[in-house]
């Protein structure tokens, strides 16, 4: 069976997940209900959705010397992802995001130590790694210098770029011309240009509300499953790393977006972000009982 070569370039961070009631005001304390200790990062979420939903995955990305660096390097080694290039640095501790989860929802700081010294020197000398692959997954949790370099490589060779556009910022046009298919959500949406090439490749998540994208010059969109939400960190991951596999494979657009709206559907009902990734069996079962809303 055809396993797509997918590269992930991108972040590795531990995330350290609070739960509370409710999410605390500016300059107030309030007590938490539990406290936990989760791998995540956008890019190792991404890598790992797209590892369990049946490619064959390359990361590229730095951590820390420390504890949180090791434990992320040998728990990406267990999600079958080759981690050979993934960097450990002397410089900065492991990134780490800081989560609050409270009434189904989230807030997020993240600190990205080690993965701002991913630098587009280090993406240069992987050239050959990268052009092996079909597609690249990229995100903008490295600096965006080494974001346009991977896309510049890719790009060079034939390869796919699928660019989830978070954390949000301005992007050089460039880069925007350079994607084959971009992932903004709702809100990051209003960060783009109403351009015809862009609004081509935009494939926008809405949460609750499903998915949007074109195709063939037609407008389309898919309703969100109705599931129970424990945990709706790492959902757009999820997505993103069954969009990859999915498109990686040939499916056309609206099969890999029903793919991935699927994936990402079972990864709320689960808490954590990576924790909650389902495998394919689990999404191919999934979407036998259950139609999008
Ligand atoms: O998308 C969710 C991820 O964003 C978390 O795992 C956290 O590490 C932040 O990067």
């Amino acid at each position: 069976m055809f396993k797509p070569k997918i590269i992930v370039i991108g972040s590795i961070n531990m995330d350290l997940v609070t739960t509370s009631t409710s999410f605390p005001m500016q300059g107030e304390t309030i007590k938490g209900i539990d406290f936990k200790t989760i791998p995540g990062g956008k890019g190792a979420n991404q890598a790992v959705a797209a590892a369990r939903l049946g490619a064959d995955v390359r990361l590229i990305g730095c951590v820390g010397s420390d504890d949180f660096g090791k434990e992320l390097k040998s728990h990406l080694l267990k999600e079958n992802i080759q981690v050979e290039h993934v960097n450990v640095v002397q410089k900065y501790p492991t990134g780490i995001a800081s989560i609050t989860v409270s009434n189904h929802d989230n807030s997020i700081i993240v600190v990205p130590g080690a993965n701002d010294c991913l630098t587009p020197e280090i993406i240069n000398e992987k050239e050959e790694f990268i052009a092996e692959c079909d597609l690249l997954l990229l995100q903008l949790e490295i600096p965006l210098s080494t974001v346009m370099k991977a896309a510049e490589i890719a790009k060079k060779h034939g390869v796919k770029i699928l660019l989830n556009p978070a954390p949000v910022q301005l992007i050089p046009q460039a880069l925007l011309e350079m994607a084959d298919y971009l992932t903004p959500n709702e809100h990051e949406r209003t960060y783009f240009n109403d351009d015809k090439s862009i609004q081509d490749k935009l494939i926008v998540t809405y949460g609750s509300k499903g998915v949007r994208f074109n195709e063939n010059g037609n407008e389309k969109q898919i309703g969100a499953h109705k599931v129970k939400v424990v945990d709706t960190t790492g959902a757009g991951d999820t997505f993103n790393g069954a969009l990859a596999v999915s498109l990686s494979k040939g499916d056309t657009l609206e099969q890999a977006c029903l793919f991935g709206n699927a994936a990402a559907a079972l990864s709320v009902m689960k808490f954590g972000a990576q924790s909650g990734m389902p495998f394919k069996e689990d999404v191919e079962k999934f979407l036998k009982t259950s139609a999008p809303g």
